[in-house]
């Protein structure tokens, strides 16, 4: 058992640190360690102190106090620390899904949400995003395991009120089993924090993070919410892989979920204010089509003019003007960019107007 190449990986790695304009990745441009200890509010010394011993299996009881916290009715017991949302997906899925298991997504999706399931002989049925944020669209889907990653990647498409409702209802009531992704929770379009579906009474579970949000990527901590037996198999199960996540990781983990309200508003304006910028102008951009306005998260979806190639277009852009956007030929649809808005505003800006400008793109 094998899962297909990581599609955008390799152009991530290829571009992500030599570009001059970021908008390929899904995360917050990254702080500095010294940087990241103010925002956490945890001094040098305090670091220094830190025992090298292995973490808890689980994850230290406070760090998932404060995770537990984030969901309403969660207890610690239902948390486990992992490293990145990616292995707490990876465990779910093996745990959730046999052959032959129908599992159904928004598409386009970020791989892992499906390549690991195919893997593991599943059935995928794609939910496109046009009609994915519509409760009817669902109720339509015969499935055994629904997949919401919201706000999602790579529209940065989220639920209308009533049709939120109305969805959690009828999986509640058909008692389906619902996984959600929460990775861009913590950037709604609006407030403070986005909503979760989580709620372990009705075997609706979560992954999430703070890690992208935050700036933070190379911490590699994330989470899997779920009931207390599913939570003691995915453990055992993370003992086989990763073990524990570093202490220091987890130390400072707890200081930026105990410290959030200090420094993420200005994280949230800065994002907010890119995608204002991006929607002003992304008509004047050469050979784009339609662009939907994300709801929330960081990332948004460009039309590209019907028959041009993403791949190529996102090469020559990055060759002239060093502005790197992900093709999505990567998330397999042709035609579309994804665009991330996690630059710092003034080089987003100024990445705009060099994109804006080079009109021998094609
Ligand atoms: C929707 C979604 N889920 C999960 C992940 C994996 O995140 P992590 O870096 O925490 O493993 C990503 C990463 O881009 C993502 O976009």
């Amino acid at each position: 058992m094998e899962p297909r190449e990581f599609f955008i990986e390799d152009r991530l790695e290829r571009f992500r640190l030599k570009a001059f304009c970021n908008l390929g990745e899904s995360g917050l441009g990254f702080f500095r360690l010294e940087e990241v200890l103010r925002m956490a509010n945890v001094s040098v010394s305090e670091l220094s102190d830190i025992p090298m011993n292995d973490a808890p299996n689980q994850g230290s009881l406070e760090l998932r106090k404060a995770i537990a916290n984030l969901y309403p009715g969660v207890s610690p017991n239902q948390v486990l620390v992992t490293t990145g949302t990616g292995e707490a997906l990876y465990l779910a899925f093996h745990l959730m899904v046999k052959p032959k298991t129908k599992v159904a997504l928004i598409w386009p999706a970020f791989q892992a949400l499906y390549e690991i399931p195919k893997m593991l002989g599943a059935t995928i049925i794609q939910v496109p995003h046009e009609v994915a944020f519509q409760s009817s669209t669902w109720k339509e889907i015969d499935a055994d395991l629904y997949i919401l990653n919201h706000p999602h990647n790579p529209t940065g498409k989220t639920f209308p009120d009533s049709e939120w409702e109305s969805l959690l209802g009828w999986f509640r009531e058909k008692k389906k089993q619902v996984l959600f992704d929460e990775h861009y929770r913590f950037l709604p379009g609006v407030g403070f924090m986005g909503r979760t579906g989580v709620d372990t009474n009705h075997s609706f579970y979560g992954t999430g993070s703070f890690t992208k949000c935050f700036g933070v990527t190379g911490l590699r901590v994330g989470w899997l919410i779920a009931e207390e037996s599913f939570i003691a198999r995915a453990r055992s199960f993370k003992d086989y892989l990763t073990h524990t996540v570093s202490p220091i990781s987890e130390k400072i983990a707890l200081g930026l979920l105990e410290n959030k309200e200090s420094f993420l508003p200005d994280i949230q304006s800065r994002v907010r204010n890119n995608i204002a910028k991006f929607t002003s102008l992304w008509k004047e951009l050469p050979q784009t089509k339609d662009f939907t306005v994300p709801k929330g998260g960081l990332v948004g979806w460009l039309k590209l003019e019907s028959g041009i190639s993403s791949e190529v277009y996102a090469d020559r852009l990055f060759e002239k003007t060093g502005v790197f956007v992900l093709p999505g030929s990567n998330f397999e649809v042709e035609g579309f960019l994804r665009i991330g808005f996690g630059e710092t505003e003034e080089r987003m800006a100024e990445g705009l107007k060099r994109w804006k400008e080079c009109t021998d793109l094609i």
